[in-house]
């Protein structure tokens, strides 16, 4: 990787991840899926670090996955290319719901895509008022992921669940406060600070304690990772239709 598109800061105790590609609206490439889960693999062997804790930049969070390891340079789906992307993208799916540490989000701008479902795997999740969770998969001709299409009715109901992730409506914070997805809205520019107000408080406590609660709380995961594998053997077909070929050209010759 030539660019450092994602920084990762062990330090306080925290293990602190900034997706850092905010020209490209912190989109994930593959290469930036294999640095996030070296980052989280990192984290969970430090033994003095007790929490990660995801941000994006920019005013940003992510616009999730990168459309264009979807398709070639001639516009052409490239299974064999893909496929390899792909194999990045179920490194961090597969990941998410084995992580033992508690993960706290700050969320300022665009959520979309990943950008939204890796939240469902957060344990707190702060967010700015200018903050806006999407998840256009159907638009795509995608389906939703990351285990959300469990997560997410559970979350939010059903209601809320299938207008995020098959109507793709956009959710404002406040609404996604409402929706029972965030912990607290504030102004921009104290959003970091206040995710990071919480994750110390965590990490000051008993760790051997909050990790027996978290996984009180999160429950048998046998069920989450099928769903998660489910989701990726529909996920990755959709990937070759023409729907979503259509989706990913239109979406990347919008200015031509
Ligand atoms: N994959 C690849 N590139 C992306 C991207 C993505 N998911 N999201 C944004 N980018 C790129 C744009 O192509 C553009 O690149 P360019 O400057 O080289 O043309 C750059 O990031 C800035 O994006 P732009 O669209 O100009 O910003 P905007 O503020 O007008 O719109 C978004 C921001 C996020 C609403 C819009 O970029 C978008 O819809 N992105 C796709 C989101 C998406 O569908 N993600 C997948 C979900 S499964």
């Amino acid at each position: 990787m030539s660019e450092v598109l994602i920084e990762a800061n062990l330090a306080e105790r925290m293990n602190i991840i900034r997706l850092a590609r905010p020209e490209k609206k912190n989109a994930l490439s593959a290469a930036m899926y294999e640095a996030l889960c070296d980052a989280l693999d990192a984290g969970e062997r430090d033994i003095s670090t007790r929490v990660h804790v995801l941000f994006g930049s920019g005013g940003v969070f992510s616009a999730g996955n990168d459309i264009s390891d979807f398709v070639t340079e001639s516009g052409e789906f490239d299974a064999a290319r893909a496929g390899d992307g792909f194999q990045s993208v179920m490194r961090f799916l597969r990941l998410l719901p084995m992580l033992r540490k508690p993960v706290v989000a700050g969320v300022d701008g665009l959520a979309v895509g990943v950008g939204t479902t890796v939240l469902f795997h957060c344990d707190l999740v702060f967010a700015s008022h200018r903050a806006i969770f999407s998840t256009p998969f159907t638009d795509l001709g995608l389906v939703p992921e990351a285990g959300s299409s469990l997560l997410a009715p559970r979350r939010l109901g059903y209601a809320r669940a299938f207008e995020l992730l098959v109507l793709g409506e956009a959710f404002s914070a406040q609404r996604m406060l409402e929706a029972g997805l965030l912990n607290a809205v504030t102004e921009p520019e104290v959003v970091e600070e206040m995710a990071l107000a919480a994750a110390r408080r965590l990490a000051d406590k008993p760790a051997t304690a909050v990790a027996m609660s978290r996984s009180l709380l999160r429950g048998d995961l046998a069920q989450l990772g099928e769903r998660i594998e489910a989701e990726v053997r529909v996920f990755k077909e959709r990937l070759r239709s023409e729907e979503a070929q259509g989706a990913f050209k239109a979406f990347l010759n919008r200015r031509s």
